[in-house]
């Protein structure tokens, strides 16, 4: 490498920021420079206007480049874009085909929820998050038949499962709650809200680190604890009641994420009066979480994972756990 260049690699690495190429997905034209990172070098492979098609960013992925780089600039053109894409689609979502809006208001939500983690004080981010899973939540409450087509359009996208945990987990609590036939729909639309936001404390801890086979004792901690930060992040924020802040704070009483800790899974041990609303929160969660792969683990299946929750909540719960049983007997008509 010349002299020249070695200079202009080195300005480069250092006001370039890696994203991922899926923020790129229906833009039409590429809001800035984007680079990849090829042989030792940083490489500009779709320039500032560019025409985006499918196929040049499944050319990309196929290449693995799914991360690619942008200066500081350019990420803010491109959050600008796909904020602006996802109030579109949040404004006109009668017009058209609803089933289709849906399936692409829900990867521009998990598109936006990762502006959120990066900025959780975001005001304008947050209550375009908010909004629009209100214009959704209204779609998916009426139109359960759609759910399964839904859920597996939704996998297809590959989004990173920080983000789409708690799009799977939220859509099936809304199907959950219906079938217990106790709970209004403005009930169920705010356990939905709650529930999809419910995470949001994971910010603490940088992204990469959720790929790692092992997070440090440090890590560990902080997450342990981010169902409490999630309550600080949200409190006064969200026009939810005090009730609903206590769903998320508690929403891991019988928690995976203990196991992942490397604690004991003791429904003795945590069991709290928390109602049967968090106990659906949770567990839907749980079972979101053990059907989806992580980098670190397979994806494990349905009769698993729901032997677990048995295993969770059957002695307290039998009821609620026929239930469950029988919502996840009918949502999959195809075996996972
Ligand atoms: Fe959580």
């Amino acid at each position: 490498m010349k002299t020249l260049d070695i200079l202009k690699q080195s300005h480069l690495s250092l006001h370039l920021s890696p994203i991922t190429i899926r923020e790129l997905i229906g833009l039409g034209h590429c809001p800035a420079d984007i680079f990849i990172f090829e042989n030792e070098q940083y490489i500009l492979s779709i320039k500032k206007g560019a025409y985006l098609d499918t196929k040049i960013l499944r050319e990309h992925i196929q290449k693995g480049h799914s991360s690619v780089f942008v200066r500081e600039s350019g990420r803010d053109s491109i959050i600008s874009a796909q904020q602006e894409n996802l109030r579109v689609i949040t404004r006109s979502f009668s017009m058209g085909d609803s089933k289709d809006n849906a399936i692409k208001q829900l990867n521009l939500l998990t598109i936006n929820l990762r502006y959120l983690f990066e900025d959780p004080t975001n005001d304008e981010t947050l209550n375009l998050q908010h909004q629009s899973l209100k214009i959704l939540f209204n779609y998916l409450f009426k139109n359960s038949k759609h759910h399964e087509e839904i859920f597996h359009h939704y996998i297809k996208q590959g989004h990173h499962y920080i983000f789409a945990q708690p799009v799977l987990s939220s859509i099936f609590l809304i199907g959950i709650l219906k079938t217990a036939h106790v709970y209004s729909q403005k009930d169920i639309e705010n356990l939905f809200i709650a529930s999809y936001f419910k995470d949001i404390g994971m910010c603490a801890i940088p992204l990469e680190k959720y790929d790692q086979d092992e997070l440090s004792i440090k890590d560990k901690q902080i997450l342990s604890k981010h169902s409490e930060t999630s309550v600080r992040i949200l409190k006064g924020r969200l026009p939810l009641t005090p009730n609903y802040f206590e769903v998320i704070k508690y929403h891991h009483s019988f928690s995976l994420l203990k196991r992942d800790l490397g604690t004991e899974l003791s429904f003795n041990d945590n069991m709290r009066i928390i109602g049967f609303e968090t106990v659906m929160v949770n567990i839907c969660d749980i079972i979101a979480a053990m059907i989806s792969p992580r980098p670190y683990r397979e994806a494990e299946s349905l009769y698993d994972s729901l032997k677990l929750v048995r295993e969770i909540i059957s002695p307290e719960y039998p009821n609620e756990f026929k239930l469950i049983v029988n919502y996840f007997r009918n949502f999959f008509t195809v075996a996972i």
